[in-house]
């Protein structure tokens, strides 16, 4: 029985534990313990049997827009549908502040298209590329590719939009 849940600050070291792992396999960037814990609130977990296999967080961007971020699951409890779960609970989070978008940077962009998002152009969040990629140090050869879910009622799930800084 898979449950998600908000996340508790006995869990950052084993999402830190669970992050590393991919990070270091390229999958996704690196957390350190404090940035964990620093945004703890903002994390979902997953729980099997108590034991965490899961985790993944919603950062709020703006006032209408947020980020689903650290999303990762342990190798042995892929494919059965967590993923999609940490995803569910960040979207139903998203609704509740009453957003309008939620977006993702990913080298995973098939895994997001099958949770309803569609391919974007990065240009449109221009508050995460010019408050926080333009400091990684894959900016100028960063490979994620931008996707979002539009939360509005009956929103244009058309071409994507590019906007300015
Ligand atoms: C990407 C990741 C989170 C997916 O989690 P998961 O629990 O294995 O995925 P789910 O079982 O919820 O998959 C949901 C659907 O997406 C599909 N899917 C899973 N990974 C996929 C991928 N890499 N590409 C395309 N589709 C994928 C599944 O087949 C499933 O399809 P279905 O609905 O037709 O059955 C997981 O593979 C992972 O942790 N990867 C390493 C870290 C990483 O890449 N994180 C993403 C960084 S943003």
């Amino acid at each position: 029985m898979i449950c998600v849940e908000p996340a508790r600050l006995s869990d950052v070291a084993a999402i830190h534990e669970l992050v590393t792992f991919w990070a270091d396999r390229g999958d996704m960037l690196h957390r350190s313990p404090g940035e964990i814990f620093e945004a703890i609130r903002d994390f979902k977990v997953a729980r099997v049997e108590g034991k965490l296999v899961g985790c993944g967080s919603l950062r709020i961007m703006g006032t209408d827009l947020a980020e689903v971020r650290s999303l990762a699951v342990r190798e042995d409890a892929q494919i059965r549908g967590i993923g999609a779960a940490i995803v569910a609970a960040c979207i139903e989070d998203a609704k509740q502040f009453g957003l309008d978008r939620v977006f993702a940077l990913t080298y995973k962009p098939g895994f997001f298209e099958k949770q309803g998002f569609r391919i974007a152009n990065v240009m449109e969040f221009p508050q995460k590329v010019w408050g926080e990629c333009v400091r990684c140090p894959f900016f100028t050869n960063c490979k994620e590719v931008a996707v979002v879910l539009d939360l509005r009622e009956g929103a244009d799930l058309g071409p994507a939009r590019v906007a300015g800084p």
